[in-house]
């Protein structure tokens, strides 16, 4: 098994973005487990976070005007895309599966393969994608320039107003305020009774089986590269491979990272099926299956199998406190 440096809690702590101090200094009252609690709060500049949440939900970001960030990340869905592929300009069809924006700012990389260093990389990616917004700046521009009210606003947040650096800047800071503490987070912070007993055992039954190498630090993953098919094949699931399943390789062209992923956030997991880079399991039963096989190379009983889904929809969190304007697909 290749196993990657997982990142610390330190390296993910982004001053002026996260109340670092607050991150680092609560952690000696925490319980001493490989997942972290997310910060009890933000220091967000709130006006660029609601310009961001506007833009967000904006359809002038795409071509034909039809589709927003939202209608590929819903936030009843938490912050993920119940089809298997969503759909872009004109209706086309992406590639991969829609992953949550929800604690995205604590991703080590963004994207399955982790072609994206940042939020604000992955916006301008998505720009001029083909199968989301095939647009440009200048399109985007002409279209929201004659929108006086934004421009205003705009205008008062950012002192050189409306530019495309400055439209990347509010969406991902919006993006860093989408954050959702879950009673697991308060288990980990001391209270005992924020879980059950049964999801304790869940707890530890992911944790003993080893899923725990790979999903842990603040997000319970997004922070290592795994290959997917570590103790089985995964080209035995499905041949050819499209492109999207070569993962890692798609940037880097190295051998080696062939079928390697970002290890994807299991927070709100329960909510974001279908599940995968390829929303091949249609349920988190189908996912755990896929994990014992390829990822582990052991099988589980139901009732550990059960116990483990217990303990992930702890980590269904309270929807952000930044919610929609309006949602429309
Ligand atoms: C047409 C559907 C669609 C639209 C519109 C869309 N996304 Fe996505 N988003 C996706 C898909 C699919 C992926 C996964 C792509 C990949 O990994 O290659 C993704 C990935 C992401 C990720 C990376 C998450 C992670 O865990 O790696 C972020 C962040 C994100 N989108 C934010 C946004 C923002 C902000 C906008 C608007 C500016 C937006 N998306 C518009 C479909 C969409
Ligand atoms: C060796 C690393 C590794 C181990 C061990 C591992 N996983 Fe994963 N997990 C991954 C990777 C990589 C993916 C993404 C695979 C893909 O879609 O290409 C993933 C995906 C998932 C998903 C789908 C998430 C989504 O949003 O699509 C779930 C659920 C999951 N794992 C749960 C588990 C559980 C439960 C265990 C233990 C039984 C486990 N994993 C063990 C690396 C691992």
């Amino acid at each position: 098994m290749r196993t990657l440096k997982p990142f610390s809690l330190i390296a993910l702590c982004i001053p002026a973005t996260i109340a670092c101090a607050e991150a680092i200094s609560v952690s000696s009252s925490l319980l001493n487990e490989p997942i972290r609690p997310l910060p009890q709060s933000m220091s967000l500049d709130e006006k660029k976070v609601l310009l961001g949440q506007k833009i967000f939900f904006d359809k002038r970001l795409s071509r034909d005007n039809k589709i927003s960030c939202a209608s590929c990340h819903d936030f009843s869905k938490g912050g993920a895309d119940p089809r298997q592929y969503s759909l872009g300009v004109d209706g086309r069809v992406g590639p991969i599966n829609s992953p949550s924006v929800f604690n995205t700012v604590f991703n080590f990389r963004q994207l399955w393969n982790g072609k994206a260093q940042s939020l604000e990389d992955q916006v301008e990616m998505v720009i001029q994608n083909p199968v989301v917004f095939d647009t440009t700046w200048q399109e985007i521009l002409n279209k929201l320039s004659k929108d006086k009210a934004l421009v205003q606003d705009f205008n008062k947040v950012y002192t050189d107003g409306l530019q495309s650096k400055n439209i990347v800047d509010a969406v991902s800071m919006f993006e860093r305020s989408l954050v959702t503490p879950s009673r697991f987070d308060a288990y980990l912070r001391g209270n005992p009774d924020a879980i059950t007993s049964e999801e304790k055992q869940g707890y530890k039954k992911f944790k003993d089986y080893g899923c725990i190498a790979c999903h842990q630090g603040i997000n319970v993953g997004g922070n290592m590269f795994q290959v997917f098919g570590v103790m089985s094949d995964v080209r035995n699931r499905k041949t050819p491979p499209s492109e999207a399943d070569l993962g890692r390789y798609t940037v880097t062209k190295k051998e080696r990272d062939k079928y390697v992923f970002k290890v994807p956030s299991l927070r709100n997991v329960a909510l974001t099926a279908p599940y995968f880079h390829d929303g091949s399991a249609a349920t988190l039963e189908d996912a755990l299956d896929v994990m014992f096989i390829y990822q582990l190379g052991r099988k589980a009983s139901n009732e550990d199998k059960t116990l483990i889904i217990k303990f992930l929809n702890t980590l269904t969190g309270k929807p952000p406190k930044t919610m929609p304007v309006e949602q429309k697909k």
